[in-house]
């Protein structure tokens, strides 16, 4: 066990899907085993675009947490908190706020690619925020607040993270200390795993296949996976490389040897696609039959996910009041 400490959170978007699962969460499972870790679900940054529909956010934070703990993530091993229960991390929101200049936020790949979307709606959400503005510097005091050594992250969030690197060491040369550290990223595999039409699994385009999802709702959404779209008939011979989605699928969930065999009697033949889906879909449910079972406990039990939550939260908030009574001498605050 390694005293660095690692740092991760995702905003509370409901339900997770396996690209979640195989991209980061399978991740932070193994990372609490080796080092202290801390991981948050971020509500506060929900509000940057969701504050006018706030009705199911606190399931939503449930929801996030259900998964989790489904997956493995475990409180024995990591802190598992809420971000709007750290009220430090909003102070050194503040602090932060002071000391970082406007065009670094402006220069923020995410928030010109949120722009774009914001401006394609009707209505007063599609307008910029002064919050939506701070993202990233709320997120820069996120990963302050605990003093962070590493950042599992997806490439999307990476700018972010060299930004909290830069705030950081504007506070060290303003206040003259080594206080903070220079963050570092660690890069999760996002991209793993496409979504059920081949373009990127997401919520939004209902093409994913959720943890959540039963056996037989995972095996009629895989049934409409796209595959070998020059195949017409099942005797013809297939072609692996141009299957768009199930051969893909079975790299990520089968060994070599089994890849190898389907490989072959695709190739020949011998294997048409529906057969091909129908035993696809069994692998995956076998894959997330134990995580699955153990959701449908804390999803009966949404008091002991809250209970959880509201456990980490205090123990991180003593640490998160550590930095921030070190922060404030150092800003030389009242
Ligand atoms: N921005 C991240 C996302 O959208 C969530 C997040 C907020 C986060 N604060 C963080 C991730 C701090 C890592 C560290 O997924």
């Amino acid at each position: 066990m390694q005293d660095k400490i690692v740092f991760t959170g995702m905003r509370p978007t409901g339900k997770l899907h396996l690209g979640h699962y195989l991209g980061v969460i399978e991740n932070m499972v193994k990372l609490q085993d080796e080092y202290r870790c801390y991981y948050f679900i971020a509500d506060w940054h929900a509000l940057t675009t969701k504050y006018d529909k706030t009705e199911g956010l606190k399931q939503d934070v449930i929801d996030v947490a259900t998964d989790w703990l489904a997956s493995g993530i475990s409180p024995e091993k990591a802190t598992i908190y809420v971000q709007s229960l750290i009220p430090e991390t909003a102070e050194l929101h503040i602090y932060l706020s002071m000391i970082t200049p406007q065009n670094w936020v402006e220069r923020d790949p995410n928030l010109k690619d949120m722009a774009k979307i914001l401006r394609s709606k009707e209505g007063f959400a599609s307008q910029i925020n002064y919050g939506l503005m701070g993202y990233p510097v709320l997120m820069t005091a996120d990963i302050l607040s605990f003093n962070a050594d590493y950042v599992p992250v997806g490439i999307d969030q990476v700018a972010h993270v060299e930004l909290t690197r830069d705030i950081a060491r504007r506070f060290n040369n303003i206040y003259k200390t080594d206080f903070f550290k220079e963050t570092q990223p660690l890069l999760n595999n996002c991209a793993l795993i496409c979504g059920l039409d081949g373009n990127k699994m997401g919520k939004s385009f209902n093409n994913d296949i959720k943890i959540s999802d039963s056996e037989e709702a995972t095996a009629k959404k895989v049934m409409s996976a796209i595959t070998d779209r020059s195949r017409l008939r099942k005797d013809d011979p297939g072609h692996p490389d141009e299957c768009e989605v199930a051969f893909k699928y079975w790299k990520i969930f089968a060994d070599t040897e089994e890849v190898n065999k389907i490989r072959c009697e695709c190739e020949k033949g011998e294997r048409g696609c529906a057969d091909c889906k129908r035993q696809l879909g069994c692998k995956i449910n076998e894959r997330f039959k134990e995580i699955r079972e153990k959701r449908k406990y804390y999803e009966a039990h949404p008091e002991t996910v809250e209970k959880i939550l509201r456990e980490g939260s205090e123990k991180a908030r003593v640490e998160a009041q550590k930095v921030l009574k070190e922060v404030r001498q150092l800003v030389r605050m009242f």
